[in-house]
């Protein structure tokens, strides 16, 4: 249930008028529902309480301190993919034993930040990654605990540039090409081998995925555990799918119940790291409409907001619900919605029916509370806007809008 809904005819976010928000302040600009974003964790909690999991909540869907630190005062934890992301959980004072780091790339001076940094655990993609840890954590005198993402060659039948555990894309090792290197990484000396990751891909609708990555993935576990590793850990990523329009997910209630009987059995510690489910519901992106242009017959809404606002549409085809944040007529007119950026690529609804708004009217762009300002840039020169946090009938500024200074201050003309 979003928190995005009509009273009269305006848009509401929890319990503050959207259009009087925007009336206020300076469009664009993004606004989460704290109150939703609670209430997703504790959906998610409940649904695998059973295993009572370490939540991992996952940093690069939506890195705003203000709403890392709402989940950490829930008892998240947090998956992060950089040194960067690790400064921001240091930022809002997160148990660094809550935190898990992923990605094929990390540089070395980030290993040496996050072992410093006494995080839980690296997720490690490539053997020459656990060797280049081994190699930091025996010059810095420590002990690097990590869990290997296995690539368990699973279709998780989702946008091919968000599967991620299938045998062609970068992620993880293959099962037989880690049973290759147990001798080697057992004789690792700075290296705790106790956990094994999966991370299938996202936006997922059913747990079907899962579950065949799970079984197939704690039968290597046991092989692993025979062989004499204390597997310890098992953290089966993130993923889980929300509503964008009118598809089907299957409830987190249904994925917690498929999934959670394999888990339990297994007796492993089970991490998640879910972003979007957490996040993308409980957002929105505000913008208001500067024309309506008509060409040769086609029918233009061209917004402030753009691609480098909200790249989802552009990037995967996603689609997002628009609309007006003051409904008057209902009349309907079929429309793209475009940006301002120039490329055709810049839009956000193709061929849609929607309100027939006028010119300075706003729209919400919905879900847009995942993989929204954390993918945007500064393209075409346009200033970073502002994030705005909702909790019942407060609005809190949780990011600034930037300045035109703010796009030169670290540039030098020479
Ligand atoms: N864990 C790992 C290792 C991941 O790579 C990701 C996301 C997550 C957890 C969180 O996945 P989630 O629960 O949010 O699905 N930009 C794309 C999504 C990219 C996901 C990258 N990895 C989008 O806008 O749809």
């Amino acid at each position: 249930m979003s928190t995005f809904k009509y009273k009269k005819n305006t848009l509401y976010c929890e319990k503050v008028n959207l259009q009087k928000l925007a009336e206020k302040n300076n469009s664009p600009f993004y606004v989460y529902s704290k109150q939703e974003i609670i209430t997703n964790y504790k959906k998610l909690a409940k649904a695998f309480a059973s295993v009572n999991p370490l939540i991992c909540f996952s940093v690069k869907s939506n890195s705003n301190l203000s709403v890392l630190k709402t989940l950490k005062e829930q008892g998240s934890g947090f998956d992060i993919v950089s040194g960067g992301e690790l400064f921001r959980t240091q930022k809002i004072k997160a148990n660094p034993q809550t935190i898990v780091y992923a990605g094929v790339g990390k540089r070395d001076d980030e290993i040496e930040y996050a072992l410093k940094s006494n995080i839980l655990m690296f997720n490690c993609e490539s053997i020459n990654e656990i060797r280049k840890i081994n190699f930091i954590a025996k010059e810095l005198n420590k002990t690097a605990k990590i869990a290997v993402r296995i690539n368990p060659d699973v279709d998780a039948q989702t946008h091919q540039y968000i599967t991620t555990g299938k045998k062609t894309t970068k992620f993880g090792i293959a099962f037989f090409e880690l049973e290759k290197k147990l001798k080697e990484l057992k004789a690792m000396q700075n290296i705790n081998f106790v956990g094994i990751h999966i991370h299938i891909g996202s936006q997922i609708t059913q747990p079907s995925p899962y579950k065949e990555a799970i079984t197939k993935t704690l039968k290597f576990i046991s092989k692993l555990q025979d062989a004499g590793f204390p597997i310890e850990y098992f953290n089966i990523g993130g993923g889980y799918g929300i509503r964008y329009g009118k598809e089907t997910i299957t409830p987190i209630e249904k994925f917690g119940s498929t999934l959670v009987p394999l888990l339990k059995k297994s007796g492993l510690k089970i991490i998640l790291e879910p972003g979007r489910f957490i996040v993308g519901n409980a957002g929105a992106l505000i913008t208001k409409v500067l024309y309506n242009k008509k060409n040769l017959g086609k029918n233009f809404m061209i917004t402030e907001a753009g691609m480098h606002n909200l790249i989802r549409p552009s990037l995967y085809q996603a689609y997002h619900e628009i609309i007006p944040l003051h409904t008057k007529n209902k009349r309907t007119k079929k429309v793209d919605v475009v940006g301002p950026i120039c490329e055709s690529g810049d839009f956000f609804a193709k061929d849609r029916k929607i309100e027939a708004v006028q010119e300075g009217d706003y729209l919400a762009i919905l879900s847009a509370g995942a993989y929204g300002f954390t993918m945007s840039s500064r393209y075409n020169s346009h200033p970073f806007i502002s994030e705005i946090m909702i909790d019942k009938d407060q609005s809190y500024i949780i990011r600034k809008p930037e300045k035109y200074s703010d796009l030169i201050k670290n540039e030098v003309i020479l």
